[in-house]
């Protein structure tokens, strides 16, 4: 029987200004074409979380409050999605175990984020885990792992291969928060870690390298993974 696929759609591919529709069609119509047992989709809060985050941290609210909003935003970009993969009413799952019954009966879910501390990559590997699947896709606006930041070193080196521990020490950046940008949160590692899941880390920019590993090719990207 096929498996079951679990995405994190980062935010920062699918909102904006104006929000992407022709992308989130195509990346619906890519998914469609999947031989999978079920598949879930956690979408994240991209720019227009962070345009809520940063100003309000300056003025003094709260990690968790800013979290809280974070969340609701992830929720607002997951129904997006889900209307647009044809799903239909407007009820999101708030909880990972929701999330996972409607998987295993329709065969799709889309979710956003579910409480604070995390982030929605988090939440995708939690729900690769409660459905036993052995993958987790993280689609956002990085292209894979690097050796060290590659917004402040021109010799960094993407890692096409990596294991948990690499991954980890990458992951981990001074000053955590709401609102973080980096491959995946540590919190993301440690489940996939302790589950054995494979994580892919690709950009989704145009739905290529999506395609590529879809289809069982090479990618531009990386995979983290113990084997
Ligand atoms: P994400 O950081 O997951 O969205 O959520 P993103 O930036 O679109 O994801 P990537 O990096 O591109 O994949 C936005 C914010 O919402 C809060 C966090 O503050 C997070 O940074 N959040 C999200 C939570 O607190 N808990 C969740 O379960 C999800």
């Amino acid at each position: 029987m096929a498996e079951k696929i679990v995405m994190s759609l980062g935010g920062s591919v699918i909102s904006g200004n104006p929000v992407n529709i022709p992308y989130i069609e195509k990346f619906s119509r890519q998914v469609s074409k999947l031989e999978a047992s079920g598949i879930g989709i956690v979408v994240g809060g991209g720019k227009i979380a962070r345009d809520y985050i940063l100003p309000l941290r300056k003025k003094g609210v709260t990690e968790f409050v800013l979290d809280m909003l974070g969340i609701e935003i992830t929720r607002v970009n997951a129904l997006l999605v889900a209307s647009i993969m044809g799903i239909k009413g407007s009820s999101i799952p708030g909880d990972v175990e929701t999330a996972a019954v409607m998987l295993e009966r329709d065969g799709l879910a889309v979710m956003g984020g579910t409480e604070p501390g995390h982030t929605t990559d988090a939440v995708a590997m939690l729900l690769a885990e409660r459905v036993s699947s052995r993958i987790m896709i993280n689609i956002s606006n990085v292209d894979g792992v690097y050796d060290r930041d590659p917004s402040k070193n021109k010799d960094a080196k993407l890692l096409e291969r990596l294991d948990y521990d690499t991954a980890m020490k990458l992951s981990l950046v001074p000053k955590g928060g709401a609102g973080p940008n980096v491959f995946l949160d540590p919190v993301s590692i440690t489940i996939a870690r302790r589950s054995g899941i494979d994580v892919y880390v690709i950009s989704g920019r145009d739905l290529t390298q999506l395609e590529r590993i879809l289809e069982g090719k090479t990618f531009h990207g990386s995979i983290i993974s113990d084997h």
